[in-house]
């Protein structure tokens, strides 16, 4: 007999169905035993007599075939969708069995150890919150495809091994045993990649990109890895950009998450200077109500500065990156006095979302020369500049169009518009606060021999 699903119960009364999935609960009722049967789709409830039910207990995997019949109206539970029927068991078949489980599975499991909900997180994500935040998770990806495919976007796959790519952070050092001594970074952004597929002459990129970055942890910032919805584009302009990311969120919270309200459309544009004097915070929270949990107040801040000063290293930093454009206007002044880097801005633009940095972009340098001066401002030599970017200066002698582009971060998203307290409530695999991997607990010592392969020592053995 065919599977039928939990949700496809309801329009099978009358009829003898095979389900399969995990007990999530089992009531016992003298000679009867109520089980409560769970797929991904929902759940459903059977009754069994008490022998066939036997030591069948939470979490157990079974196949179970039984009449699907009415309830009677006084039994209906109109909390599930399938509230109306039960299932008269016939036989059943215990397919795997359980444990049980370190903690419970049916609460929202806020106030349970996260390091324990992490290392059993194959359970965590049975619980009908994780279940849900993963689904909304995949809809809202499979939106953002379909959005961007549909006006002339290519998916493109960038490595992950690679040279470091500048965001701020600390990078990711992967050794190479065939190039003993050397190391490949894992980039902290595809942002070199997509410039030089803009070169290449690709026009409209994206990718859903995985970010590498040793920063320390944050409630809304991962350790490690996290994932962005990364777009570049050819000839475009900043409105153009903005107008694209704007029209896509507005989608996505129309068709994935109904409920909530948009507090203003179009989104509210606010440079970067009124929303610090106003506001004082690149990102505030412009909702009407900051505890209507279903307000989403998204808005867009422009003109940053380009450069902030580092004082401990007594030095300036890109505001956002090193590829990021000045204003036009702005340009003749990076020859000019030092002192005034500071009040010189960029086309550069952030996405935020209830006082939540979503997202950011810029319009980038393609004039080597420019791109030369930023990083001789950033204090890189010019021999530094060219081991270490090189290739980008050399790519935009050979017919580099004008391009910019954005990365909205997509766990962060999640996290804002469904209203979780850490950015692992809407990863399937998390990494710890303490930045070790969910259930696999890396970084974790290796052998001998491999770090011999690698050309290595390490210290602290
Ligand atoms: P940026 O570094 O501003 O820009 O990152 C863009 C967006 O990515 C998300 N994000 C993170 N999310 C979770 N954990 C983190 N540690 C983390 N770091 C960043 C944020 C942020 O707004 N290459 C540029 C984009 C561009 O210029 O096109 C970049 O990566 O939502």
């Amino acid at each position: 007999m065919e599977r039928t699903l939990t949700k496809d119960t309801v329009d099978k009364v009358g009829h003898l169905v095979l389900l399969k999935g995990w007990v999530n609960s089992r009531r016992d009722h003298g000679k009867i035993v109520f089980l409560d049967l769970r797929d991904r789709w929902g759940v459903v409830q059977i009754v069994a007599g008490a022998e066939l039910a036997g030591k069948i207990n939470s979490e157990w995997v079974v196949e179970v075939s039984g009449n699907v019949k009415k309830r009677p109206e006084n039994l209906v539970n109109p909390k599930i969708p399938t509230g109306t029927i039960e299932i008269e068991a016939r036989e059943i078949k215990v397919l795997a069995e359980s444990e049980t489980p370190p903690f419970p599975l049916d609460t929202e499991g806020l106030d349970i150890d996260e390091d324990l909900r992490l290392k059993y997180r194959y359970l965590d994500l049975r619980r009908q919150r994780l279940r849900r935040n993963l689904e909304l998770r995949n809809k809202v990806i499979q939106k953002m495809r379909q959005f961007l495919l549909d006006r002339g976007f290519w998916e493109v796959e960038t490595p992950v091994l690679t040279k470091a790519t500048p965001e701020g952070a600390r990078d990711f050092l992967v050794p190479s045993r065939l190039q003993s001594g050397n190391f490949y970074a894992l980039p902290q952004s595809p942002q070199q990649y997509k410039q030089l597929l803009m070169v290449a002459g690709i026009e409209k990129y994206f990718q859903i990109a995985r970010c590498f970055r040793d920063e320390d942890p944050r409630a809304d910032r991962a350790y490690g890895e996290f994932t962005q919805l990364d777009i570049e584009m050819s000839f475009p302009s900043q409105e153009e950009i903005l107008n694209l990311v704007e029209t896509l969120y507005i989608g996505i919270v129309k068709e994935v998450f109904p409920g909530k309200k948009i507090t203003r459309i179009p989104f509210p544009v606010l440079t970067y200077r009124e929303a610090m004097a106003k506001y004082g915070t690149d990102k505030p929270d412009l909702r009407k109500n900051k505890n209507n949990a279903d307000e989403l107040a998204f808005a867009w801040i422009i003109d940053f500065p380009l450069f902030e000063w580092k004082e401990q290293e007594n030095r300036w930093d890109a505001m956002h990156h090193p590829f990021t454009a000045p204003k036009a206007e702005d340009i003749p002044s990076l020859y000019e006095d030092p002192q005034k880097f500071g009040k010189l801005r960029a086309d550069q633009y952030d996405f935020v979302l209830n006082g939540y940095e979503i997202g950011g972009g810029s319009i980038r340098i393609t004039d080597p020369k420019l791109q030369a001066r930023i990083f001789a401002i950033l204090g890189h030599s010019p021999a530094d500049t060219e081991k270490k970017f090189g290739h980008l200066l050399t790519a935009f002698k050979y017919g580099v169009p004008p391009h910019g582009g954005i990365a909205p971060g997509i766990d962060r998203f999640l996290m804002a518009v469904l209203g979780e307290p850490t950015l692992r409530e809407v990863i399937a695999f998390p990494t710890t606060a303490s930045g070790r991997t969910a259930v696999m607990e890396a970084p974790s010592e290796v052998d001998e021999n491999q770090l011999k392969e690698l050309g290595l020592k390490t210290a602290a053995k």
